[in-house]
């Protein structure tokens, strides 16, 4: 029961978005702005279940929940290639090259992708170090969504102060893991 009102929960920006985009000024900026705000809404969200699980345990579905932040990633990337570059592989090349932010957006979007495909339990028990790497995609994230605006507004401050939080949770748990030893 609760499986399916978090998927629902999860599902809703994509509804809202096929709702909305029609209303839209600019459409491809539109679908940027809606996939990119939940692709990192919902990472943070995936990694804010170890912090507040003595108050809530919803760690057995982290994986579920990771996997829609790929999925909202997913489709920023597709609207990035299909409707901005318009399928044109070179200009897709060359926006990532010339564009600090766009090569910051792909790297996470590597790594987010690679942490979908290898997160069955077969493989997650082979890769499970690699999945280490969501805190790196959560700093690039952070600074691409940052760096696509031309000024910052309390949503980026605020991606900003949780990333911040996040980070340093799991550098306290690092150190008293350390201390144990
Ligand atoms: C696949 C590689 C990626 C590409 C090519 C890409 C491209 C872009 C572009 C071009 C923009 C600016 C849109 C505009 O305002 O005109 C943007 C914004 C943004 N991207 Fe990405 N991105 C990528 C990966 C990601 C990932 C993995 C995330 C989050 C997990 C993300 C989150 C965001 C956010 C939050 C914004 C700001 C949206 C706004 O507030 O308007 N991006 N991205």
């Amino acid at each position: 029961m609760k499986k399916i009102v978090i998927f629902i929960a999860l599902l809703l920006p994509f509804l809202y978005l096929l709702w909305s985009v029609q209303s839209a000024n600019d459409p491809i900026k539109y679908i940027f702005t809606c996939t990119g705000q939940s692709a990192i809404v919902i990472l943070m969200i995936s990694l804010s279940l170890a912090p507040i699980k003595k108050i809530i345990n919803l760690l057995k579905y982290r994986r579920m929940i990771g996997l829609f932040a790929c999925f909202y990633a997913l489709l920023h990337f597709l609207n990035f290639y299909i409707l901005d570059a318009q399928l044109d592989f070179s200009f897709v090349v060359k926006e990532t090259l010339d564009k600090p932010f766009v090569y910051l957006g792909m790297i996470s979007f590597v790594i987010l992708f690679f942490m979908a495909l290898t997160s069955t339990k077969k493989l997650f028990a082979k890769f499970n170090k690699w999945h280490k790497l969501v805190y790196v995609v959560l700093v690039l994230v952070v600074i691409h969504a940052s760096m696509a605006q031309k000024v910052l507004s309390s949503l980026e401050y605020s991606f900003i102060f949780i990333a911040i939080i996040l980070l340093g949770y799991r550098s306290f748990l690092l150190r008293q893991k350390f201390l144990q030893k």
